[in-house]
């Protein structure tokens, strides 16, 4: 086994319909592990699961608004009672305002939900058990745009989940539970469709996630390219306001601003 090779866990990964969680449900289901697959769309969810594992004894879908409560709750005890103990929260699930200004959207703060508040309360409900056995891992799908600033509200969150992530390493240090942040720059999605950017695929992220389930990490920058442009971003910013100004320039064109 190498170190980036993990023994088989029992994974719960939000945001399994699509992009980045799908790729990854693919890459973890390829390795082995055992997978609770939770988003809103039923059916996508659903062939996914078959899809993976037709047996069904392996890959379960569980139909999930992670900015519920009780489907919070509900997902967790499911995912118990099928798999016993959870050994790997991936908090993914992520929500963007993908046209126009952040300020002209109806519910700007549905981004904060998604993406800051739902992985909090999500590891709330895990951490207890994983305390308790010494054991346990929280992977959080942060962003590049939670290092260089884009976007009020995306970034609000990413930063934000950025922060939660590396201080709950921290404060979990010495108990057996990790904590480790996968920070992607652009890659295809149902949330870049429009963006008109070269990018990868998202089976780049999917493997860096499987990666970190058998060697945990702080943070780690994915696709590579984007690692000095965050340093440059941190040490002259200048530049990130020009990089940012050329390309709002281009998509707010036709006196949009
Ligand atoms: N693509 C990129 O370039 C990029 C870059 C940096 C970071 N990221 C991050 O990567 C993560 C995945 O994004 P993606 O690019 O793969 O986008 P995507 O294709 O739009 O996937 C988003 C996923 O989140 C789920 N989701 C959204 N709201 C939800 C809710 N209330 N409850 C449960 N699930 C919900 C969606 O499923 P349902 O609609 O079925 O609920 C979908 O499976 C996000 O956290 C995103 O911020 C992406």
């Amino acid at each position: 086994m190498t170190s980036t090779q993990a023994k088989r866990q029992v994974v719960i990964l939000t945001g399994a319909s699509s992009g980045i969680g799908r790729a990854t449900a693919h890459e973890l289901a390829r390795r082995g592990h055992t997978l609770v697959l939770a988003a809103r769309r039923e059916g996508t969810l659903a062939s996914l699961a078959r899809e993976l594992d037709p047996s069904g004894s392996r890959v379960l879908a569980v139909p999930t608004d992670v900015t519920e409560g009780d489907s919070r709750r509900a997902l967790i005890e499911t995912a118990r009672e099928h798999f016993g103990p959870v050994d790997v929260l991936v908090n993914n699930a992520g929500v963007t305002v993908e046209r126009g200004w952040w300020w002209d959207d109806p519910d700007p703060l549905r981004v904060l939900r998604v993406n800051l508040e739902s992985p909090i309360e999500l590891t709330r409900l895990v951490l207890p058990e994983m305390r308790s056995r010494k054991s346990g891992h929280i992977v959080n799908i942060g962003s590049v745009a939670g290092r260089a600033a884009t976007n009020g509200i995306y970034s609000a969150s990413k930063f934000g989940l950025r922060g939660f992530s590396l201080a709950l390493r921290r404060e979990l240090l010495g108990t057996g539970v990790t904590v480790s942040l996968i920070a992607p720059g652009f890659v295809r999605s149902e949330m870049t469709r429009a963006a008109r950017l070269p990018m990868p695929g998202p089976e780049v992220v999917a493997r860096a996630v499987a990666d970190v389930l058998g060697r945990p990490q702080r943070e780690v920058t994915v696709p590579r390219v984007y690692r000095p442009l965050a340093f440059l971003d941190h040490a002259l910013p200048g530049v990130g306001d020009w990089i940012v100004r050329r390309i709002i320039r281009r998509r707010y064109a036709h006196g949009e601003r």
